[in-house]
Parts: structure tokens; C-alpha cells; sequence
């Protein structure tokens, strides 16, 4: 079974002129590394982290043509970061080890696509947008691959049920290994990165709260209590609806199904019908002034 496989395997990179062979070790190690991008991200499946994927989910949901389904997902956020967590690993190691390699392709152009209209529909020039870049990457191979298996197609498939296991056992492991890393990696994720002030410090008193807007756009609020500064995305949890501060209540409310959250208490959920907590902000006072970091 092994040597079937490494015999299949090998055969397929000889046969593939140089054209080939680099789109697709370019093409099969991003994906792998996409997902270990991931899996080693302490904050990628946590809600309420700054790099949680529900987080990403909606500040893309403020902008994107998909936002209809962005906004149907963000409940769903761990499963989906799981799913495309393991779809990447599946993705790239199918390619690499040419197992059921034109579905791998069509996956791989699907994601792109999708990625695109997610994240990136709106880049400007266009030619920014590098999930548009891998979407015809990808196209491209797809079409060069599904002309040159027609000679070795049906013996290849006779085996396909093992070898898809096998694929699906080293993304699991992947997945796995890239969740043990991550521990070690928890403070290096940490470390902040570029910093936009947001407001005076002395012109938030303490119990007041200020509207702003994250670097992708998405809306957030900021709070001042005794203790310090913290903020949220005023995004719900939900469906992506924008909650406002209640100063009667004391709470976040989301006018569209009526969720409600703790801004005083890491955002958790009050009421229903969100599940998760809101996403957090990072922000700190540095010298006069409240920044994001
Ligand atoms: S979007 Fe449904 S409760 Fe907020």
C-alpha cells in the first residue's frame, strides 16, 4: 500500500514538465502552511480573541458582497474555522501527493474564490488582492492537470478510498501538532504590531465609551473605567448586526434579535440568541493618548 502510494506519487512529479511541477509545490506547500498558519494561532478558534476567526468574520461582513452568508457563518465561527483549517492541510497535501489531484484543484480554486469575495473584493488596484491571484492560479493548474491524467487515470483511482484516508490522518495530524505548537507560541503572538492612536486620553472620562473604527473598517467601542481602557467589536456574535452601548442597561445590544453582552465581563453573552462573546479590541493608553495595538 505504501509503495503503491510512493510509486504513485513519484511517477506523477517525473511526468509533469517544470511548468507544472512548481505551480504545484508553490500551490500545495501555501495551502499546508495556510493551515498551520492557523492551527498554531492560539487566538484562531477562542472566542472573543483579537485573531479568533468570528472576529475575521465580521469585520469581512462589514464590507463584503458575501456578507449575506459571512453573517450566517459568525455563529458558527469555530466550525468553520475548523473546517477551513482542515480543508487547507487536505488542499495542500493532495496536491503534493497527488491524491484525487483535480478535486484538490477545485477545492484549492473554490477557497481562493471564496477568500476573495470575503476578504478581499475590494482591493485596490486589484491586482492586490492575492486570493484573486491564487483563485487563477489555480484555474490554470486545474485545467493543465485534467489534460494530462487521461493516460493513467483508472489505475490511480483503484486505491483512491486509502489514499483519501490517509490524507484526511495527516491533516488531522497537522492539525494536531500545529494546535501543541501553538501553546509554546502564545506569548510571541502577543506582541502587538503597528499602533493608531484612537483618542485623547483626557478626553474619555471615566465611564464613557467612544465609537471607532479597526483597521478593516469594522466598527468597535472603546471603554474607560477606574481600572484602565478595553474595547470590543460592536459586531454581534449573531448574524454581524452593530450593537450599541446602553448606558441604562450597561450592556451592548444588538437591535436586530436583541443579543445582549457584558462589556464588563470580556463581552460574554447575557442574552441570546448569540453564543459567543463579543470579539475583542486591543487597546492601550501610551502616553496621552488611547491606541489600537
Ligand atoms: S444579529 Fe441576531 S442578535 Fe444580533
Amino acid at each position: 500500500m505504501i509503495q503503491s502510494f510512493y510509486r504513485t506519487t513519484t511517477h506523477s512529479w517525473r511526468s509533469q514538465v517544470w511548468a507544472l511541477r512548481i505551480m504545484r509545490l508553490w500551490l500545495g506547500a501555501t495551502w499546508i502552511y495556510a493551515g498551520w498558519d492557523k492551527a498554531t494561532d492560539p487566538g484562531f478558534l477562542t472566542p472573543g480573541a483579537s485573531s479568533f476567526i468570528g472576529t475575521h468574520l465580521s469585520g469581512y461582513s462589514t464590507q463584503s458582497p458575501i456578507a449575506l452568508a459571512l453573517n450566517k457563518m459568525i455563529e458558527h465561527s469555530v466550525a468553520v474555522g475548523v473546517f477551513v483549517m482542515i480543508s487547507e492541510f487536505t488542499i495542500g497535501l493532495a496536491t503534493l501527493l497527488w491524491v484525487a489531484p483535480t478535486t484538490a484543484a477545485f477545492g484549492g480554486f473554490s477557497m481562493s474564490v471564496g477568500l476573495w469575495l470575503a476578504s478581499s473584493f475590494h482591493a485596490n488596484p486589484y491586482f492586490l488582492a492575492s486570493n484573486s491571484v491564487y483563485a487563477i492560479l489555480w484555474l490554470s493548474y486545474l485545467l493543465m492537470i485534467r489534460n494530462k491524467r487521461k493516460g493513467f487515470t483508472m489505475s490511480f483511482e483503484r486505491r483512491g478510498v486509502l489514499r483519501i484516508g490517509i490524507i484526511a490522518a495527516l491533516s488531522a495530524i497537522f492539525t494536531g501538532a500545529g494546535k501543541f505548537f501553538s501553546l509554546a507560541l502564545i506569548q510571541e503572538s502577543a506582541q502587538a504590531s503597528a499602533k493608531t492612536k484612537i483618542v485623547k486620553l483626557a478626553s474619555l472620562k471615566v465611564g464613557a465609551t467612544k465609537k471607532f473604527a479597526v483597521a478593516n473598517g469594522a466598527p468597535a467601542i472603546l471603554f474607560r473605567t477606574k481600572t484602565g481602557v478595553f474595547a470590543y467589536l460592536a459586531i454581534c456574535t449573531h448574524q454581524g448586526c452593530t450593537v450599541n452601548y446602553s448606558a441604562t442597561s450597561k450592556t451592548l445590544k444588538c437591535p436586530c434579535h436583541g443579543a445582549e453582552f457584558n462589556p464588563y465581563a470580556s463581552g460574554k453573552v447575557i442574552t441570546g440568541p448569540a453564543t459567543n462573546p463579543l470579539g475583542k479590541v486591543k487597546v492601550a493608553i501610551e502616553g496621552a493618548w488611547v491606541i489600537l495595538v
